[in-house]
């Protein structure tokens, strides 16, 4: 399976009417794991790189709920990037993917939902790491 198969961008149902725009995600459902942890990115800008991680147990979707940002999706073979630019779609990140967060506009809120709890120690802070693991894990 390509990358961009392993990490579907995926398209919310928009149940909004004359009075606005709702978009629901539900763990499980539209997101393909259980919801752990929610948190959300801004007040970054169009300096700054985050994530710049890879995760051993983690998922992840992300979801630009107001504003901008792209990001960069690697598995050291393939590359591709995501433009983050509409509240009613998200980006799937499963497991040992490496990805790059950048582009934000000024009023980019980048929400991210997790399949876990935080912890530290499951995250490849060093991409030279991540190579080598991989490359391990391939053969
Ligand atoms: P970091 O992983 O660098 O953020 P990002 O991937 O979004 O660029 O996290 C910044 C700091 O926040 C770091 O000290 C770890 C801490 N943190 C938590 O304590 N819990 C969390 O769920 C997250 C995402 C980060």
């Amino acid at each position: 399976m390509s990358l961009k198969d392993r990490c579907p961008v995926i398209q919310f149902n928009d149940l909004g009417d004359e009075r606005g725009k709702l978009v629901v995600v539900e763990g499980g459902q539209s997101i393909p794991f259980d919801i752990q942890r929610v948190f959300y990115i801004y007040e970054s800008d169009d300096t700054v790189v985050r994530g710049q991680h890879a995760n051993r147990e983690s998922e992840f979707v992300l979801i630009n709920v107001a504003g901008k940002s792209k990001v960069r999706i690697t598995d050291t073979h393939e590359e591709f990037i995501v433009n983050l630019d509409q509240p009613m779609i998200g980006v799937y990140i499963p497991k040992m993917v490496w990805k790059d967060m950048y582009d934000f506009s000024s009023d980019s809120v980048l929400l991210v939902l997790a399949s876990t709890h935080y912890d530290g120690n499951e995250y490849i802070r060093d991409y030279e790491d991540y190579k080598e693991i991989m490359r391990r894990e391939a053969k």
